[in-house]
């Protein structure tokens, strides 16, 4: 029986029509066997004793879940060694994660979020990971912080995995947004979402809504104008989303359409939002425009800003496109 479609056979076939190498598929084998073996963690959650918190805090201030330390773990021992990578980011490591001189080093370098929405993890509601592929600078063998500085629309593919009640992979390399669900009994992502695209419009809207007394006028007003409904300007009742997991919320806006909001506010402003730009804002930028979505900070397009520090935070508005672009529009008569 045909199985379908294979990730690994899906990105042989875009790899020779468009002229990648081979070294770029195998680490991409490498990210999704991590990816499989997270889900298989994950999956098992308290059987194996992987829940609950670690004690610890990253770089962020953020109190680390056993999962991000086992996840990021798994994320590091399935890419490090394969000779195709010459650094690794980590939202869970302070500093660029070296290759070890016993392993070759290769030309790309990887940014990831091994356990995004880990507060969701203790309560089983659905988690991913995301990740950024980056071509190391020329010449570059040993490459620092400096180097993983390159805008998003450098990336060379950006990805996530799902870990919902299936276990999926979307992915781009800059030809389109493809979405391949995992068969647990095979072992493989098969494709199941070819060309996935954003509807342009959509009266469906995510934000974490208890910190509306922080937001800056622009999102208020925005918000503001879903809540009234029929009644107010927009004429359209709106609904509301918020996972509190970045992948979940992008998935579902890339299959039915909807806009994301994690924008910047008065709580910190000098802190620029919640998300980070290297390894949660710039993939998932990568991954909704490929799907003809928007993705911008309400005043700037995401990919299009040079990066100044790895754990770096940036404001968030993703989407459909009818949507952002007209937050973008109240932005813009803000100032
Ligand atoms: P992480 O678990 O990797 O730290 O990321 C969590 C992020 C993102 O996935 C989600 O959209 C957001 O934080 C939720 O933030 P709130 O808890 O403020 O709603
Ligand atoms: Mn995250
Ligand atoms: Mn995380």
């Amino acid at each position: 029986m045909q199985i379908g479609q294979t990730i690994t056979q899906f990105i042989i076939e875009e790899q020779r029509r468009t002229g990648g190498t081979g070294d770029f598929t195998a680490l991409l084998n490498d990210v999704f066997t991590a990816c499989k073996n997270i889900s298989s963690a994950v999956n098992k959650g308290q059987l194996i004793g992987v829940l609950g918190s670690a004690g610890s805090e990253n770089v962020q201030g953020e109190t680390q879940k056993k999962l991000d330390i086992i996840t990021n773990d798994m994320m590091i021992d399935a890419t490090v060694w394969g000779g195709h990578l010459a650094g690794m980011a980590s939202e869970e490591v302070d500093e660029v994660s070296p290759i070890p001189s016993r392993y070759p080093k290769g030309k790309y370098l990887l940014a990831f979020d091994p356990l995004d929405g880990s507060s969701n993890i203790d309560v089983n509601i659905s988690v991913g990971t995301i990740f950024s592929v980056l071509r190391c600078p020329e010449g570059v063998s040993d490459p620092g912080e400096e180097d993983f500085m390159q805008p998003g629309a450098e990336q060379v593919c950006a990805g996530y995995a799902l870990y919902g009640p299936s276990t999926m992979m979307v992915m781009t390399t800059g030809h389109g947004t493809n979405g391949f669900t995992l068969d647990q009994n095979v072992g493989e992502f098969i494709l199941t979402h070819p060309d996935m695209k954003i509807p342009e419009d959509t009266r469906e809207f995510a934000i974490n809504a208890s910190n509306e007394r922080f937001w800056f006028p622009p999102i208020k007003r925005y918000v503001d104008e879903c809540i009234a409904g029929v009644d107010g300007p927009r004429g359209d009742n709106f609904n509301m989303r918020w996972v509190a997991s970045m992948v979940a919320e992008v998935h579902r806006i890339l299959v039915r359409g909807g806009i994301f909001m994690y924008p910047n506010d008065a709580r910190d402003p000098g802190r620029g939002g919640k998300l980070r730009l290297m390894y949660e804002a710039n993939p998932m930028s990568f991954i909704v425009e490929q799907a003809g979505g928007v993705s911008s900070t309400g005043t700037e397009r995401i990919m299009d800003l040079k990066p100044t520090e790895l754990h770096q935070r940036v404001p968030v508005v993703l989407g459909s496109r009818n949507e952002v672009e007209r937050v973008i529009a109240y932005h813009k008569e803000e100032k």
